[in-house]
C-alpha cells in the first residue's frame, strides 16, 4: 500500500516527465485545470501542486501553453491547420453546453414581457387595486358565508373522530361504522354545494370575486377534508385489521393500552384517536393519515419568516397580475367569443396563455413551496416532499406523478392500489383515478360559477389519451415540450371556454 502523499508525488514526477518530453501537458477536467508547463508556469505548479484553478486562470494557462506549443512547432507542422471535426451545432459534435443560449432566452423573455407590460400600462393605465379585494370582504362584515362554511366543517371532523372511537371500543360494528362514515363524507361534499347554490349572499354583487375566491376557497377546504377523512378512516380500519390478525396469530395485539409503544413514544392504535392527533392531521400539509408522522427537530424561525414573506409577496403579485393583465384580456375576449370569430378567438387564446401560465407557475411556488412549507415548519411536520421535478417531465405520466405529491400519494394509497388489489387492470385503475380527479376539478370550478359545463372534467380526462400519445410518439425533449405545450395552451383554453359560457349565460340574458 502506498504511503500517503506517494501517489501525488509520482503524479508530479510523471507530469514533469511529460513536460520534458513534449513541452507542455494540460488536462482540463470540469473547469479545474491541472497544468504542468515547461518553463514559465512550473514555478506556479511548484508553489501549490494540488491546487485547483478557477476558470479564468485555467483559460490564461491554456492560452500560454498553446502559445508555447506554437513556438515549439516544427515548420512541417505548420503546413497543415485542419483536422476532421464536426461543427458545434451538429449533434455528432457531442457539444451540449448551451448556457449562453439559455441566458439569451431569459433576456429575450424579459425584453418581450417588458414590452407587453408597457403596452398594457399605456392601454389600460394602472388597474391594480389591493384595497378592492379587502373591501369586498369588509363590505358586509357579518355575512361571510365562505368563512361560516369553513367553521361548520369542524362538525364533520368531529363525527369522523367519534365514529372511529366507537369502532375502536366495539360500540359500533364495522358495518355501522362504514355507513356512518359514508353518510358523513357524502354530506360533506353536498352540504357546501347546497349552501353555495342557495344562499344568495354567496353569489351577490361582485360575482367573479365572491364566486371564485369565496366559493372555491370553501369548496377547496371541504375537498381537502374529504380526502383526509377518507384516509383517516382507511388507516384506522387497517390498524384494526392488523391488530385483530395479530391477536389471532399471537397472544399480543398491535394495540397497547397506554396508547404509546416502547421507549420512543410512538403512538399506536387506539391511542391515536384523540382530538389533538385529529387536528394535527387536519392542519398538516398532507392528505394521507399516519399514526406517527415524521417530525422535524425544531421550528427554524428564519425559514418560517422567509416562507411567510414569500406567501405575502406572491399573494399580492397574483392579485395584481390578475387585475392588470388577466382581467383586461378576458374582458376583451367576450366579443370575439360571442361572435364565434375563430381567428380572433385564437389570438385571444394565445394572448391569455402567457399571463395565465405565469400566474399558474407563481401559484405553484406560492402553494406547494411557500405555503405548504410554512405550515409544515409551524407544525414540525418532517416530510417536505410536496413536489418533485415535474418541469423535466418527458411524459404526461411523469408530470402527474410529480407535480402534486400530496394528491398523487393519496391517489396511490387509497384508490389506485386498492383497485389493483381488487383485481382491476392498470388501465381501468388509472382511468378511475383520473375520473375521480376530473370530478373534483369540475366540482371546484362549476359549483362556484353555478354553471355545469364539464370543461375541467374533460380537460382531466383528456390526460389519458394525451399520456398515451406522448408516451408512444414523443420522447426526450419532444416529450418535455409536449408537456409544456399542454400546460401552456390547455389551461387558457379551459378558462376561455368557461368565460364564453359564463358570458353567454349571464350577459346575453341581460341584453335580451
Ligand atoms: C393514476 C396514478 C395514481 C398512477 O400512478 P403511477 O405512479 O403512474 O402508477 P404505477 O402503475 O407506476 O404504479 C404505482 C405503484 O403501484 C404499484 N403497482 C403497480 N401495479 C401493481 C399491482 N398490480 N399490484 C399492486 N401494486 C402495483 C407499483 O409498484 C407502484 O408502487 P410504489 O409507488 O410503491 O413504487 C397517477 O397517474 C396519478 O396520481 N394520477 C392522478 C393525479 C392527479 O389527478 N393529480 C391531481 C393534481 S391537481
Amino acid at each position: 500500500m502506498a504511503a500517503p502523499g506517494t501517489a501525488g508525488f509520482s503524479r508530479r514526477r510523471r507530469a514533469t516527465f511529460a513536460v520534458r518530453q513534449g513541452g507542455s501537458l494540460l488536462s482540463v477536467n470540469g473547469g479545474s485545470v491541472a497544468a504542468c508547463q515547461s518553463s514559465d508556469t512550473r514555478e506556479q505548479g511548484a508553489e501549490s501542486p494540488g491546487k485547483k484553478l478557477g476558470a479564468p486562470e485555467a483559460a490564461q494557462l491554456k492560452g500560454k501553453s498553446e502559445k508555447q506549443k506554437r513556438r515549439n512547432d516544427k515548420p512541417s507542422d505548420m503546413l497543415s491547420c485542419h483536422r476532421t471535426q464536426e461543427s458545434l451545432l451538429s449533434s455528432a459534435s457531442g457539444y451540449n453546453n448551451y448556457r449562453g443560449v439559455l441566458n439569451w432566452c431569459v433576456v429575450m423573455l424579459i425584453l418581450s414581457n417588458a414590452r407587453l407590460f408597457l403596452e398594457n400600462l399605456l392601454r389600460h393605465g394602472i388597474l391594480v387595486d389591493p384595497i378592492q379585494v379587502l373591501s369586498l370582504f369588509l363590505k358586509n362584515p357579518y355575512s361571510w358565508p365562505a368563512a361560516c362554511l369553513v367553521i361548520v366543517s369542524n362538525l364533520f371532523i368531529l363525527v369522523a373522530l367519534y365514529t372511529e372511537r366507537q369502532l375502536s371500543k366495539g360500540s359500533f360494528g364495522e358495518h355501522v361504522g362504514f355507513v356512518v362514515h359514508c353518510i358523513n363524507l357524502t354530506v360533506m361534499l353536498t352540504f357546501p354545494v347546497a349552501v353555495i347554490l342557495t344562499v344568495p349572499s354567496v353569489t351577490q354583487d361582485d360575482v367573479f370575486c365572491m364566486f371564485l375566491v369565496g366559493g372555491a376557497f370553501a369548496l377547496g377546504i371541504y375537498t381537502i377534508l374529504f380526502l383526509k377523512l377518507y384516509s383517516y378512516r382507511d388507516v384506522n380500519m387497517w390498524c384494526r385489521d392488523l391488530s385483530s390478525a395479530k391477536a389471532k396469530k399471537l397472544s399480543r395485539s398491535l394495540s397497547c393500552p397506554s396508547g404509546f409503544s416502547g421507549d420512543n413514544l410512538k403512538v399506536c392504535y387506539p391511542g391515536n384517536l384523540t382530538l389533538k392527533d385529529m387536528y394535527y392531521f387536519a392542519f398538516a400539509p398532507t392528505l394521507c393519515y399516519e399514526l406517527n408522522f415524521p417530525r422535524s427537530p425544531k421550528i427554524r424561525m428564519s425559514f418560517l419568516i422567509r416562507r411567510l414573506l414569500e406567501m405575502l409577496f406572491f399573494t399580492q403579485l397574483l392579485v395584481a397580475l390578475t387585475q392588470q393583465w388577466m382581467v383586461p384580456i378576458i374582458q376583451s375576449s367576450m366579443k370575439p367569443l360571442e361572435d364565434m370569430d375563430l381567428s380572433r378567438m385564437m389570438e385571444r387564446l394565445l394572448r391569455l396563455a402567457v399571463p395565465n401560465h405565469l400566474l399558474w407557475l407563481m401559484f405553484f411556488y406560492w402553494f406547494f413551496h411557500s405555503s405548504l412549507n410554512f405550515s409544515a415548519e409551524l407544525l414540525r411536520f418532517g416530510d417536505r416532499q410536496f413536489y418533485k421535478d415535474w418541469w423535466n417531465a418527458e411524459s404526461v405520466t411523469y408530470f402527474w406523478q410529480n407535480w402534486n405529491i400530496p394528491v398523487h400519494k393519496w391517489c396511490l394509497r387509497h384508490f389506485y392500489k386498492p383497485l389493483l388489489k381488487k383485481g382491476f387492470s392498470k388501465m381501468v385503475s388509472q382511468s378511475a383515478v383520473f375520473f375521480l380527479s376530473a370530478f373534483f376539478h369540475e366540482y371546484l370550478v362549476s359549483v362556484p360559477l353555478r354553471m355545469f359545463r364539464l370543461w375541467a372534467f374533460m380537460g382531466m380526462m383528456a390526460q389519458l389519451p394525451l399520456a398515451w400519445f406522448v408516451g408512444k410518439f414523443l420522447h426526450g425533449n419532444y416529450g418535455n415540450a409536449a408537456v409544456w405545450m399542454s400546460l401552456i395552451i390547455g389551461q387558457p383554453f379551459a378558462v376561455l371556454m368557461y368565460v364564453h359560457d359564463y358570458y353567454v349565460l349571464h350577459h346575453r340574458l341581460d341584453t335580451d
